[in-house]
């Protein structure tokens, strides 16, 4: 366990995470009372001149392509695992053994039977672990937690609702990149988008016990990917390959507590970019957030006043809100990129202190069961029970 008051990152992977995750490791310590400075010590990718200019733009001190390399090395202190899913458990077991702090992207990997061995690595070797499930951390959904603890909702939730829609596979045409092969992604929408609202109702509701679902492949073949691009960018060859992964799920579900869960995740919903919303409703009240809109919660509350009941809209801005207060004054609004700040922020203390922060990689891998149990059930056609 790191004891200096200085942690080195080391971060495997440098596209659409490695810059959210660069920007978290370095504001983190700027806008949050951290324990120990950040230093951005390696970053590792494939390609020497890929990943040297990546280097430069992201301002990470050394560039490496062998991963292995930046585990060993006993100046790191973190491994930050921010590659495409099939690699997310090699790394991981290998860093832990290093005796390295680990956060790993999501899904934590691409089976149950590797989630059990990247927990059994974290806990052998005793490190502080954490999977990126970073809409946790909004300050609203943060809030919601609160306010669910505290019983402002009721003490039975009746509802967990939950909708992760985006549209950029849409078009027939756009090529077949590594989130639509089974063998890299393991999942489609499913582990992708649909594992964030899985987390979003652990988190919020609670254990599922049982799931009923249906996942659907849309277009079953694309052209394979050109030699340039990757991510929303990709272009496409000529040739066409088959999509080995899921377009589009939904389910239905029940929680241990006895709250129905009712979930859809697709790509293929055009017009809707990143759209999350949730409505969660109990015995005394209800809460609805709509990620384009996340710095607000909705909430309505069952006592108030005949007449003047109706959904409030708060703005969570304020000093007395999850994370806000270390930010702007009330009403100045924050973004994506701040979700991983705040993750981030709470994995340094964590390491510092050497103790377990949310979400561990348990998290990942209870997440890992309910995705299996959905596949299940999709192809059986059948409820499933969860884990
Ligand atoms: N938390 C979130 O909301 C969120 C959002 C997007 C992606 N993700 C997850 O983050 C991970 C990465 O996704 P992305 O969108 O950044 O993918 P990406 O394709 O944009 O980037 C992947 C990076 O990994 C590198 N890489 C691949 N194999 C490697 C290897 N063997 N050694 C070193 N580097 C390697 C690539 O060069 C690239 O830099 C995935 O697991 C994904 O599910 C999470």
């Amino acid at each position: 366990m790191p004891t200096s008051r200085t942690l080195r990152v080391g971060m495997i992977g440098y596209n659409f995470m490695g810059k959210a995750h660069s920007n978290a490791w370095r504001q983190a310590g700027r806008f949050f009372d951290l324990p120990a400075t950040i230093e951005l010590a390696t970053l590792c990718g494939r390609s020497r001149s890929a990943v040297e200019s990546a280097r430069d733009r992201l301002g990470w001190a050394k560039a490496s392509t062998d991963w292995r390399e930046v585990v060993e090395d006993p100046s790191i202190d973190i491994i930050d695992v921010s590659t495409p899913n099939d690699t997310h458990a090699e790394i991981a077991i290998a860093a832990a053994r290093a005796g390295k702090a680990v956060l790993c992207e999501k899904p934590l990997a691409l089976t149950v039977k590797e989630c059990e061995a990247m927990v059994d690595a974290v806990k052998k070797a005793g490190v502080v672990h954490m999977i990126c499930h970073n809409y946790r951390r909004i300050p609203a959904i943060a809030l919601a937690r609160q306010m669910i603890e505290a019983g402002e909702l009721g003490d039975r939730i009746y509802h967990y609702r939950a909708r992760y829609a985006q549209d950029w596979i849409t078009d027939p045409e756009f090529p077949l990149v590594w989130r639509l092969q089974s063998k890299i992604a393991g999942s489609g929408t499913h582990g992708d988008i649909n594992a964030h609202i899985i987390d979003l109702g652990r988190y919020l509701v609670g254990e599922f016990s049982e799931v009923c679902g249906t996942m659907e492949t849309f277009i079953k073949q694309r052209p394979v990917l050109g030699a340039t691009g990757s991510g929303l960018s990709a272009k496409k060859g000529k040739k066409l390959g088959r999509v080995t992964v899921d377009d589009a799920v939904t389910l239905i579900g029940r929680f241990r507590n006895g709250a129905l869960a009712n979930l859809e995740a697709t790509r293929f919903a055009y017009g809707r970019k990143n759209h999350i919303t949730l409505e969660i409703n109990g015995s005394k009240g209800s809460l609805a957030f709509n990620f384009e809109d996340m710095n607000r919660l909705q909430f309505f509350r069952a006592d108030d006043p005949e007449g003047r009941r109706g959904f409030r809209d708060i703005l969570v801005t304020e000093g007395a809100h999850p994370y806000a207060g270390s930010w702007w004054p009330p009403g100045h609004i924050i973004g994506y990129e701040h979700t991983f700040v705040h993750t981030f922020a709470d994995f340094v203390q964590a390491v510092v202190k050497g103790k377990p922060v949310q979400p561990t990689f348990v998290d990942g891998l209870r997440n890992q069961q309910v995705l299996e149990a959905i596949e299940q059930s999709s192809r059986s056609r059948q409820w499933v029970r969860v884990g």
